[in-house]
């Protein structure tokens, strides 16, 4: 892959049934770990990745993630106004002024694959990422999705897509490769397969929602017929590019991943969050003593 990705893909139009009642008013991509919402993890990494364009798939009900990432006039001039400029800067910060956010409609949930061809009208023919807001991945140093764009670019290859090890009982939960190893953190994907059951899975090496891919795989998307849960999936279509051009890379981010999907991962993502900060790390080490 030759260029740099300046475009990201947000999936955005899953209904969060995991998190109802919450999640009847409050899209799930809007709950937050502490103090920022899981939409904004995810901008930030595509942000630190290089991207100035970020597209969301989204529907009718997420309309919160628009106004979210709009300007607040009536706020921001009361902050002004008070002289609260730590606050200002966060209500502002939400979106860097280079970058800009487009919205796109999944108009029926048909699968992970056919929200990412929701965005082909607007990612065209390049490279771009995608990230799945749930999978939240935490780094000390570079996000996730900018280690794999560097990779794709330096390795000239057509796709990169995060993986980690999951337990074997658990791959009929992600999408898993088959792969070649090259080096500690990559390996050369031979072959790729949607939530096989444990004993037909190829590996333990799950698929996480972080992918660099490039334009070609829109019209592979266009080709791809419905296939587990009944629906278009993005690994079946990868898959297919990978019969095409050899190299498509599985990548072992630098990280942690908390699948923030479920209550038990939004759970430690935020116990996580806490003990990073300063003031809240005692309060939740003495929560914890006490237990
Ligand atoms: C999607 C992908 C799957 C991937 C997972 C990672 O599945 O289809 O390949 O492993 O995200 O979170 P979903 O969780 O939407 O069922």
């Amino acid at each position: 892959m030759s260029k740099p990705l300046r475009k990201v893909v947000f999936p955005v139009a899953g209904l969060g049934t995991r998190f109802l009642p919450a999640t009847k008013v409050v899209a799930k991509e809007m709950l937050p770990v502490l103090d920022k919402p899981l939409i904004q993890y995810a901008v930030d990494e595509a942000v630190d990745a290089g991207a100035d364009t970020l597209v969301f798939v989204t529907n009718r009900y997420k309309h919160a993630i628009a106004d979210y990432f709009d300007k607040a006039y009536e706020l921001e001039a009361k902050l002004q106004e008070k002289g609260k400029d730590e606050l200002l800067a966060l209500v502002q910060g939400t979106l860097p002024r280079n970058v800009r956010a487009i919205f796109v409609t999944q108009p029926e949930a048909l699968g992970l694959g056919h929200a990412v061809l929701c965005a082909k009208p607007v990612v065209g023919d390049e490279p771009f990422g995608v990230i799945l807001p749930d999978d939240l991945i935490w780094n000390q140093g570079k996000g996730a999705l900018g280690q794999m764009a560097e990779l794709a670019q330096g390795q000239g290859a057509g796709g990169v897509i995060a993986v980690e090890e999951v337990p074997q009982t658990d791959t009929d939960k992600y999408g898993i490769v088959d792969a070649t190893p090259i080096d500690p953190r990559s390996a050369q994907i031979r072959h790729m397969v949607e939530k096989p059951k444990p004993s037909e899975a190829p590996s333990n090496l799950a698929v996480v929602g972080r992918y660099v891919l490039p334009g070609r795989i829109f019209e592979l998307l266009e080709k791809t017929t419905p296939g587990a849960g009944g629906e278009i999936q993005l690994t079946d279509a990868i898959d297919a590019l990978l019969k095409e051009q050899g190299k498509v890379l599985a990548y072992r981010f630098e990280g942690t991943r908390f699948d923030c999907g479920n209550k038990a991962g939004l759970v430690r993502a935020t116990m996580h969050m806490a003990l990073q900060d300063p003031k809240l790390a005692p309060v939740v080490r003495e929560l914890l003593a006490g237990l």
